[in-house]
């Protein structure tokens, strides 16, 4: 069987100044995947993210995504992207936000009322499109953000932190959208320092000072050192003692 590639990284490595942010970072995911990058804060999560899709160049290696070399407008098209802090318009109804992105990505009229209440529907905001974002509650505003990343109908869906201040109820929902998704052909990427999370990846890239240290299963990573738990496994591939 051949298994195609999302996305493949090769020898990628960053530096801000004088800090080394990415370290020779080397990983393919799978097409069709929910694939996790488990790190702690500033362990380089979202820059390695914003280097996929072309808002951060890296100093060295090479990307692929959807078999196409970046950067590339093209593939970029194909991508949907949910940054870290929510870029919405506070002002706007949600309805407003929605169809200002939509039309961004060129999607128009019945289509574009389609879509919007497709991806409205996934996320459970559809009784709260009229609303102005300024009313919303944190997590509402995480879920708008991911509904407006669905909008184009992604091969790759890229969610950076996508469930911070969602309480346990809605962060399964949204579990269950991204299942949803891949079950439609969708590849996934989600960076999480939740452990909870990180057991419902597929494939798991552990990363910790811009190091790729381990990338399995789950189950492959907790087995193949005895770990209880992820966060041992987490402690274990980082090289830090834990209790047992
Ligand atoms: N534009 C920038 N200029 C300088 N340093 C940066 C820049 N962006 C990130 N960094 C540094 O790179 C390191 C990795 O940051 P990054 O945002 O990738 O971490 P992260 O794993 O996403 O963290 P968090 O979980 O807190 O979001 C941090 O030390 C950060 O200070
Ligand atoms: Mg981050």
């Amino acid at each position: 069987m051949i298994i195609k590639s999302t996305v493949t990284i090769q020898a990628v490595s960053k530096s801000f100044g004088k800090q080394s942010v990415l370290r020779n970072i080397n990983l393919t995911i799978k097409k069709g995947e929910i694939f996790g990058l488990l790190g702690p804060s500033g362990s380089g999560k979202t820059t390695l993210v914003k280097t996929l899709i072309g808002l951060d160049t890296p100093d060295n290696g090479s990307i692929t995504v959807l078999d196409n070399k970046m950067p590339n407008l093209k593939v970029m098209e194909r991508i949907g992207y949910m940054a870290q802090a929510d870029a919405l318009y506070q002002e706007l109804t949600a309805m407003e936000n929605l169809d200002f992105f939509a039309t961004l990505y060129g999607i128009k009229g019945q289509k574009k009322k389609e879509q919007i209440e497709a991806s409205a529907s996934l996320v459970g905001l559809t009784n709260d499109l009229n609303k102005p974002v300024s009313k919303f509650s944190g997590g509402m505003k995480r879920r708008l953000s991911i509904c407006i990343a669905l909008l184009n109908e992604p091969d790759l869906l890229i969610l950076d932190e996508p469930t911070v201040g969602i309480d346990p109820v809605l962060r399964q929902n949204i579990w269950r959208t991204f299942e949803q998704l891949k079950e439609k052909g969708t590849s996934i990427i989600v960076t999480t320092h939740v452990m909870d999370e990180a057991e419902k990846c597929d494939t798991l890239g552990m990363i910790r000072d811009g190091q790729l240290i381990a990338v399995d299963t789950p189950k492959n990573l907790k087995e193949a050192c005895h770990a209880s738990s992820m966060e041992e496994a987490f402690l274990y591939y980082g090289g830090m003692p834990y209790e047992n």
